[in-house]
């Protein structure tokens, strides 16, 4: 076979190990040829591609980031775009694609399965948003950068005595500030599922500096809203998905809790931080699970498919279905693991 690769949307940690362990499988157990289309969908249009081998990708498991480049490039809004995908396949003779990307460019690759091109989809996404599979590679990652420098901002905070608000990634789903808030013991976490109450934040810092505890760190997902909708989130920016560029909440969050409070109020946004750099062994292992299954799945005959991971096990699920929901943070798992150790 000759397989296409890419890789769409945000960059994420392990998808490098995705492609390595799609090409070494498919060259050395099926004898495949491939290509890499370089800055995701983009490339796929303007038929921008390198190519790949075992010997290339051999080394680049640890590495952040992606060796094709990534965008948030949507075929469906270029004109003729979706044609021109077709097109750059058949120029290439491409027998199938793979498509390494979160519910943006999976949602792509669903449309095109639907116009009969051969894709399978492996989900990819820091913020684990993808209902289908258990976890995506880069959350694990993520977590465990944010639950690091949250733990330092509290010895800082503590030193100080000061608030700090700790803006993670997490444009629908609070994830990353759920579990890195959790294992970094922060006074609150704020997710987009819950509307908070400014009112409630302030009265759990005040309840704990009255208690004489002097480290307060506040998470709050980039996403969450204020139940009031007095903060002001959005910078106003859209791009091709239609999502708005998030980034503010942070920032506005602490001048709203330093007025009300009294407290000195400082806000660090992580930001692109954690997305960047070498994935976690776990990350790397599920990336390289999902990569060989990918190769698998297409020469078994099951093009139109995800992988995914289901109780530990690597299972197939069409392309349509793995996009058609956000998985979000359940109200009870908020309520019940989450909210009875903040303060
Ligand atoms: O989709 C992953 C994600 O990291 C979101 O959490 C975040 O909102 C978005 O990407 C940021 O994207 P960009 O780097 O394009 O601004």
């Amino acid at each position: 076979m000759k397989v296409g690769l890419l890789t769409g949307g945000g960059d994420c940690p392990g998808l490098n190990a995705v492609i390595r362990a799609a090409v070494t499988k498919g060259e050395k157990h099926y004898g495949d040829n491939f290509i890499g289309f370089l800055d995701g969908w983009l490339g796929a249009i303007e038929n921008k591609a390198v190519e790949l081998s075992s010997a290339r990708v051999r080394d680049i498991f640890d590495k952040g980031g992606t060796i094709l480049g990534t965008s948030r490039t949507n075929p469906y809004k270029e004109q003729g775009g979706s044609q021109k995908v077709v097109s750059s396949l058949q120029a290439r003779q491409l027998d199938a694609l793979i498509a390494i990307g979160g519910d943006d460019t999976l949602g792509v690759a669903a449309k095109l399965a639907g116009e009969g091109v051969a894709v399978v989809g492996v989900p990819k996404t820091i913020d684990n948003d993808l209902s289908a599979t258990e976890v995506t590679f880069g959350f694990h990652t993520a977590v465990q950068i944010a639950t690091e420098a949250i733990d330092r901002l509290r010895t800082t905070s503590e030193a100080h005595q000061r608030v700090i608000i700790c803006e993670v990634m997490g444009r629908h789903a609070g994830w990353i500030a759920l579990y890195s808030g959790i294992a970094a013991g922060a006074v609150d976490v704020l997710v987009p599922e819950e509307p908070f109450d400014i009112d409630e934040v302030c009265e759990l810092l005040k309840k704990r500096r009255s208690e004489g505890r002097l480290d307060a760190v506040v998470v709050v997902a980039e996403g969450a809203v204020p139940k009031a909708g007095s903060v002001s989130v959005t910078s106003g920016e859209v791009d091709q998905f239609g999502h708005v560029r998030l980034g503010g909440v942070g920032n506005a969050l602490a001048q709203e809790v330093e007025k009300r409070t009294g407290f000195e109020t400082r806000a660090t946004v992580l930001g692109h931080v954690q997305r960047g750099g070498t994935p976690t062994a776990y990350d790397r292992v599920l990336a390289t699970r999902f990569g060989v299954a990918a190769i698998d799945a297409l020469h078994e005959g099951a093009a139109g498919t995800m992988v995914a991971l289901q109780a530990d096990k690597i299972v197939r699920v069409p392309l349509s279905e793995a996009v058609s929901e956000p998985k979000l943070v359940p109200h009870d798992f908020y309520e019940t693991v989450g909210r009875p150790l903040f303060g």
